[in-house]
């Protein structure tokens, strides 16, 4: 178990008196295992007290470069001695449109946001516009951030019926359950019907098409595709997490289905606040400020948009993401750990399946294949937590509850250590 020194109990201390549950509302770790971050430095992080751990968290996905890689912190050290914001269109900012729209090339039309969050918000708010109607169909179990609209169904108990709406989180005003309607991913019979019952009413749909770690089955998003053109509703991909992480074009390339309007966040934005919403310009165009006196003109106006700081530092990281061999070499590290982490649980007798792609995953405790929230609910989740909590011990952090977010700067010796790690745990926790 790592040692805390006294700065780091005096802090934590002070984290629980001022801060709720002793967090910035991220992660939250279990009594006996809370830590504060010092700093990070490529694939791996130190606490106030010095431990050191091998990061599998990256920021919960930005990092795909490591922690303070030197092309992003120069450029941002460059943009900062430029001016921090502007409040008015600035060069890094078209140059970053224009380098997202090379990579996700359906996407004609950029407009920058600070969180992910608010890029699914304005997507949905985007196609409401163009489709003159209030509802959005979004999958069960999925994340689009925290907006009333997007906690909708994120974390329900089993057994709702599809679709039924339910908020996952206090404060949401009750009208707002009955313009989200919910679909079980990977289940495109059901899908289709609640589309073919409801197209007249929906606004859009919008998906994760790598559902936190659950991958599309076969001809899934391919049906979504082809059930959303039927009736002119726009199809959002959330590729927030997936944007630059499955490929350089994200899910749309990985999987090869194109959608309408997607988000963007994380990685384009280097590790700082930065995130898009993008799509077909004849959608887009509602947010266009010379429009102001359409009803469908949509008032996007933030202080922080397009921030020419967030800017260099998702234009640094871009042009490393370019390079070649990149995506191979992400893969190869991702696919080890992933492997390690199967191959261990199967030679202590333990049942688990392995979801996600090799740039993404994590493991179920379970012996019934994970395809949807709900199977994912039948899983082991205790069984999860001793594993997180297991190997955090060993000096070993991953996303909380699931997610591994391999990276380039991950090194053999990481994937050693973490992979001893494994030996280390899985045998302990069956108890
Ligand atoms: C798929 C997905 N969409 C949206 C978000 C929200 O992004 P942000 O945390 O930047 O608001 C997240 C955050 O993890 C996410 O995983």
């Amino acid at each position: 178990m790592p040692k805390r020194t006294r700065l780091e109990q005096q802090l934590l201390e002070k984290a629980a008196r001022f801060l709720p549950g002793a967090s910035t509302g991220n992660t939250s770790y279990p009594d006996g295992l809370k830590f504060l971050v010092r700093e990070g430095r490529g694939s791996h992080i130190w606490d106030v007290s010095g431990n050191e751990y091998v990061d599998w968290l990256m920021g919960s996905g930005p990092l795909i470069l490591g922690h303070a890689h030197p092309a992003v912190t120069e450029a941002v050290i460059k943009a900062v001695e430029q001016g921090s914001t502007f409040f008015a269109t600035n060069e890094k900012a078209v140059l970053l449109a224009e380098t997202l729209s090379q990579a996700m090339p359906f996407a004609q039309k950029v407009r920058f946001t600070t969180s992910g969050t608010d890029a699914c918000f304005q997507a949905m708010r985007a196609a409401r516009a163009y489709r003159h109607r209030d509802k959005v169909l979004k999958f069960e179990g999925a994340f689009h951030g925290t907006s009333d609209y997007a906690l909708m169904s994120v974390t329900p108990p089993a057994g709702e019926e599809f679709p039924q709406a339910r908020p996952s989180s206090g404060g949401i005003p009750a009208a707002i359950q009955d313009l989200m309607l919910i679909a079980p991913f990977n289940d495109l019979d059901t899908t289709a019907a609640i589309i073919e019952a409801h197209h007249n009413e929906l606004a859009a749909v919008i998906v994760e098409p790598l559902q936190r770690v659950l991958a599309p089955q076969p001809g899934f998003l391919q049906g979504l595709r082809q059930l959303t053109a039927r009736y002119d509703i726009p199809l959002i991909f959330d590729e927030v997490v997936t944007g630059f992480r499955l490929a350089y074009g994200g899910a749309q390339e990985f999987y090869g289905v194109t959608p309408d309007l997607c988000s963007v966040g994380k990685i384009m934005g280097g590790g700082y606040p930065l995130a898009a919403v993008m799509g077909r310009s004849d959608i887009m165009s509602a947010y266009d400020q010379s429009q102001a006196a359409s009803e469908d003109y949509i008032n996007q106006i933030g202080t922080l948009n397009g921030n020419p700081i967030a800017c260099a530092a998702g234009l640094a990281t871009l042009a490393e993401l370019r390079k070649p061999g990149v995506y191979q070499r992400l893969r190869e590290t991702g696919g080890k750990v992933r492997q390690a982490l199967s191959d261990t649980c199967a030679r202590h007798g333990i049942a688990v399946q392995s979801c996600g792609e090799d740039a993404i995953f994590d493991i179920f405790f379970t012996s019934q294949p994970v395809a949807s929230y709900r199977d994912g609910l039948a899983a082991d989740g205790r069984m999860l937590g001793r594993l997180n909590s297991g190997l955090l011990a060993q000096g070993i952090l991953k996303a909380w509850p699931q997610k591994f977010y391999p990276s380039l700067v991950h090194t053999q010796e990481d994937v050693a250590k973490t992979v001893a790690a494994f030996e280390q745990v899985v045998p302990t926790l069956r108890s």
